[in-house]
């Protein structure tokens, strides 16, 4: 199925959606009508139980350049309120969603992810990166600061020290350095990036779902708890698992020395 929402194109066949960047003259930055069909999309996957995973990625030499400087000029001009209304809620909902999503998002980053677009690299569950990738907390450059969530969830990912470096200098920094830092799980030549990304989604949906919406759920829930309320959030996940079908099925095919068939239930 191919549904193109202008600024985005949705694909999936099968268990894996793809939903790619579309706005290449600009390097795919987000603007709020990029971000809209990008939530619609979402809301339309999460309905879709055929779909188990998915991966985002960008058209053309981008991943994603950031914030629609342009659109949000304005409303800059016109105050806080309207700089928060009209740019750092949209595009703050957007991280939230993609990182509480129960179905592993899982990033493609084929080009470029400066601003809101290493951003939303940050709030992916897991991303493969283009050995020609570039990264930058670019906001420093406008005289503004990260405002998709940029300024919470990496000093969480990469460490304080590390993530002040990067979002007060604003510096480019290579695809390795991502995955040194934590911020992707791999880097991979430029040409298979997207494939391997697919193969990732692909695995990932065969595992049985409810476990994995449960896992993902524990983890992102348990990620700014004390210990003992995270280890609350874990028994609490366990609990729901404990009764599914696939729960039981994985258990049991092990102790009959066979292959377990899930079937999301
Ligand atoms: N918002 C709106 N438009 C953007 C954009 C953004 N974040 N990033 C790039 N574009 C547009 C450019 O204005 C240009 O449009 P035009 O051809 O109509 O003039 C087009 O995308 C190509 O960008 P260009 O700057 O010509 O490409 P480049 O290869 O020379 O430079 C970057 C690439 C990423 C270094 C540069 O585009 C850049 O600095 N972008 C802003 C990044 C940023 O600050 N993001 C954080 C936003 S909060």
């Amino acid at each position: 199925m191919l549904n193109v929402r202008s600024s985005i194109i949705l694909e999936h066949d099968g268990s894996v959606a793809l939903i790619q960047l579309n706005r290449p003259g600009k390097l795919n930055a987000l603007s709020n009508e990029l971000i809209g069909a990008f939530m619609a999309a979402l809301d339309d996957i999460e309905l879709d139980r055929s779909i188990r995973a998915i991966v985002v990625t960008g058209v053309g030499r981008a991943f994603s350049a950031g914030a629609d400087i342009s659109e949000f000029q304005p409303e800059m001009e016109a105050g806080p309120a309207e700089a928060i209304a009209g740019f750092l809620r949209p595009g703050q909902r957007l991280t939230r969603r993609v990182e509480s999503f129960p179905k592993p998002i899982i990033a493609a980053v084929n080009g470029l992810a400066f601003g809101g677009g290493c951003e939303l690299v940050e709030a992916t569950h897991m991303a493969l990166a283009a050995d020609t990738a570039i990264f930058s907390k670019a906001e420093i450059h406008l005289g503004i600061i990260p405002t998709f969530g940029g300024t919470q969830r990496l000093p969480r990912h990469v460490g304080r020290k590390a993530a002040i470096e990067l979002i007060l200098s604003g510096r480019r920094f290579p695809a390795g350095e991502a995955f040194r830092l934590g911020l992707v799980n791999r880097v991979v030549p430029a040409d298979a990036v997207l494939a391997e990304t697919m193969k990732l989604a692909l695995e990932l949906s065969e595992m049985p779902p409810l476990t994995i919406s449960a896992a993902l759920s524990a983890i992102h829930r348990g990620m700014d708890a004390a210990i003992d309320d995270g280890l609350a959030i874990e028994e609490a996940a366990f609990a729901r698992i404990v009764p599914t079908s696939d729960a039981r099925e994985g258990v049991a095919a092990f102790v009959e020395k066979r292959s377990p068939r899930f079937q999301g239930r």
